[in-house]
């Protein structure tokens, strides 16, 4: 195997070669080559200078995340820092990709830096619960500043090249052709050795630097590895040099260790996992240019925005001339409020074709059908496009509920049939869920996983069974909450708990908000009713309290949609329900509500697995952390199991039966894992899912 660290000689220059694809993270392999091959070119006579660069699509992105569950191996980066900057001969960088984290404190470390135009700079780290390790919280405010330093590192954004000079973090701009030319050039020019650790000009005016400080300090809630960047970038400010490294070493460590940091790069990697989709080893996508879409309610029209804004031609099919009026009217104001967010790009709506002829959709490459939920209208729908969508097209319906296999019938084209389940707002969210019929074909699947990438969205593949991933998690979840309503809980109780474990909102706000009817209509079409379920829902939409659009559902709502008290119609309701079906109280708490609501994911998760409808238990958590605001730093509820260890969760299911045997009902999958004590991150390493 080729060594990831070469040294090759340019006259008197030393230039080292980082080759680590794909993103050259600095493992521990790369950290000693790049030590041996600085100490060959400090020990060669003949060698003057070093410049350090990396090949491939980026100057070194970062540690290596995966090194931080190991035990370190030496050099550790902040080591190997000290030694680049304490070198007698002048060590200069050529920078080009995304030069993060790791990478740039290890740029920072050297005398001087150049970057290729297009080349972004950033500290990353405190999107992983941690933050820069190396030096990086001392040496970035010595370089730009406390202020910027502090906007670095506590957004983690990175910066481009131009605003990097202009700021002085790197010295010049070179065009990509040129770039190790220019940067070998300066390297033979400069002589002498300028570090980083020795520079306080910026810190001259220290009230300044003070107040800056004092400001973020302010703010209040900050996770913890923003308080730690804070007191580092400080102490650079007070302390000397090595000092501020001592703390910071201290700090990144306690970081790293917290809950927070393995949920965070827990969330990291399955974000990555997830979009790894098997046709994708076998199919290569087709083309697309044109996207159909059928239906321009809000959830067509956001998809058709989420199109234009990615540079698609997009035809949008209604029914007549006020459904086109209607879906305009909807895509204009989504469109100029992203537009005034600075979230969507100007001119996109001049490729928007708004027709009520469904033939309009023979020249799409896909086509998402959006209509409402109706069984008969979506055959009605397939059917036609069987006939009017060209032969490669991709046939995708945005239903997660429905059987798809119907729609896969009338279409008479089942290979081309796919779920592509996008969530509302369809233009901001991450989250698409892919459902996946066992007759579609591996093209099919592979054009709608690279639509999805080209969007910015985030997809997840799921086998096609009603409610795919998505739905099903909210459903046990929902029905977890209720029987918590049931047992003594109020709604506000509930919701406040789960806002407290860190979800935007509570489940029955969340109700309120998206509307009680959606839900209602889906129960009444189901062929066999659940007779355990809570009637308190049912009861709000007979008497027409759908939610926040009605003025009043679990909550009251005033004339501007601001959420009030509790509704006292629906406490009552909830009341006389209770009588009627009589449960063994709860002593409730938040901590109590939690556990029962993350039990309930944790055990509809493990049936998902086996059910094959989920392929990895990390695919899971992506759905959670993405499509229903699961806090991302919690990772995700499979991550919590985990964190739980598997057999604690199944004895509080255990638990939990003993009092409600007819809700409870533990995974076999869960109970499995909890008698091997296996994590479900061991299960998905050894491959045992279906
Ligand atoms: N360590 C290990 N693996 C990494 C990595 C890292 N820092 N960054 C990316 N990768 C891996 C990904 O897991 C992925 O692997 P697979 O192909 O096996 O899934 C592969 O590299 C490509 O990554 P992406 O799919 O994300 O590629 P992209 O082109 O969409 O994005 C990127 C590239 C912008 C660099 C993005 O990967 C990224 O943001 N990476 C993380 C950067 C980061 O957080 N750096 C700081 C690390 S912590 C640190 O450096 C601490 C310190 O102070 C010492």
């Amino acid at each position: 195997m080729t060594h990831p660290v070469r040294l090759d000689r340019h006259g008197s220059l030393g230039l080292i070669v980082i080759n680590n694809p794909p993103v050259n993270a600095l493992s521990a392999a790369v950290r000693q080559g790049i030590e041996a091959r600085l100490q060959e070119v400090l020990g060669d006579d003949s060698l003057s200078a070093v410049l350090l660069v990396a090949d491939g699509r980026t100057f070194p992105a970062g540690a290596d995340i995966t090194e931080f569950s190991k035990p370190p191996q030496a050099p550790l980066l902040p080591e190997l820092c000290n030694m680049i900057e304490a070198s007698p001969k002048p060590v200069v960088v050529a920078l080009h990709g995304t030069v993060l984290g790791g990478g740039l404190e290890l740029a920072m470390a050297a005398h001087y830096r150049v970057a290729d135009e297009n080349t972004l700079l950033g500290l990353p780290e405190v999107k992983l619960g941690i933050l820069p390790g190396a030096g990086g919280t001392q040496r970035t405010p010595r370089l730009v500043g406390i202020k910027v330093a502090l906007d670095m590192m506590l957004s983690g954004l990175p910066i481009k090249a131009a605003d990097a000079e202009r700021l002085g973090l790197i010295d010049e701009i070179s065009p990509m052709t040129t770039l190790r030319g220019d940067a070998a050039d300066l390297a033979s020019e400069v002589g002498e050795v300028r570090r980083t650790r020795d520079a306080r000009s910026q810190f001259l005016d220290g009230a300044t630097c003070m107040a800056d400080i004092a400001a973020r300090r302010s703010v209040p809630d900050r996770p913890l590895a923003s308080r730690k960047i804070i007191d580092c970038v400080e102490a650079a400010l007070l302390v000397p040099f090595e000092v501020g490294v001592e703390m910071e070493r201290d700090a990144f460590v306690e970081c790293l260790a917290s809950d927070a940091s393995a949920g965070l790069r827990h969330a990291f990697f399955a974000e990555r996992s997830a979009g790894k989709f098997p046709e994708l080893l076998s199919a290569v996508p087709k083309q697309v240019d044109t996207v159909g879409v059928v239906g321009g309610g809000l959830m067509g029209s956001g998809i058709a925005i989420a199109c234009l804004d990615a540079g698609f031609a997009v035809t949008v099919v209604e029914q007549g001339e006020d459904g086109v009026t209607g879906a305009l009217n909807r895509i204009g104001a989504l469109y100029e409020k992203g537009l005034a967010k600075g979230q969507m790009g100007e001119g996109a709506l001049t490729d928007l074709n708004l027709t009520t002829e469904m033939e309009a959709l023979g020249s799409a490459d896909i086509i998402i059908e959006c209509a409402s939920e109706d069984e008969e209208i979506k055959q009605g729908i397939f059917a036609k496009l069987g006939q009017v969508a060209k032969p490669d097209a991709v046939l995708a319906s945005n239903t997660s509920y429905l059987d798809l296999e119907p729609l896969t019938r009338a279409s008479g084209r089942a290979a081309d049939v796919v779920a592509m389940h996008f969530f509302a707002p369809a233009h901001r969210m991450a989250l698409v869920e892919i459902g996946v019929p066992e007759t579609a074909n591996a093209q099919a699947m592979a054009t709608t996983h690279a639509l999805a990438k080209a969007l910015g969205k985030t997809p997840v593949r799921s086998a096609a069974a009603p409610g795919l991933i998505g739905n099903q998690m909210l459903t046990a979840y929902r029905a977890t909450a209720d029987r918590l309503l049931l047992r003594g809980a109020q709604p506000a109780q509930v919701d406040a708990a789960m806002r407290s474990f860190g979800m935007p909102m509570g489940p029955y706000e969340a109700q309120d908000y998206s509307g009680l009817d959606i839900a209602w209509a889906r129960r009444k079409a189901m062929k066999t009713p659940d007779l355990e379920a809570l009637l308190l829902p049912d009861i709000l939409c007979e008497a027409g309290q759908f939610g926040r659009k009605a003025g009043k559902g679990y909550y009251v709502y005033d004339s501007e949609g601001k959420r009030g008290a509790a509704n006292p119609e629906m406490l009552t309701m909830l009341l006389g329900e209770r009588r009627m079906r009589p449960m063994a109280k709860l002593a409730l708490t938040p901590e109590l509500i939690q556990d029962h609501l993350i039990a309930a994911l944790i055990n509809a998760g493990a049936g998902l697995l086996e059910a094959g409808t989920a392929a990895r238990p990390s695919d899971i958590d992506v759905v959670m952390v993405h499509g229903f605001g699961f806090p991302r730093h919690k990772g995700g509820p499979m991550h919590q199991a985990d964190m739980l260890s598997t057999f604690e969760v199944a004895r509080r299911i255990t638990e939990y039966a003993q009092t409600d045997p007819a809700h409870w009902r533990i995974s076999p999958l869960l109970a499995r894992l909890a008698a091997e004590r296996m994590r479900f991150s061991q299960y998905q390493d050894a491959g045992m899912q279906k």
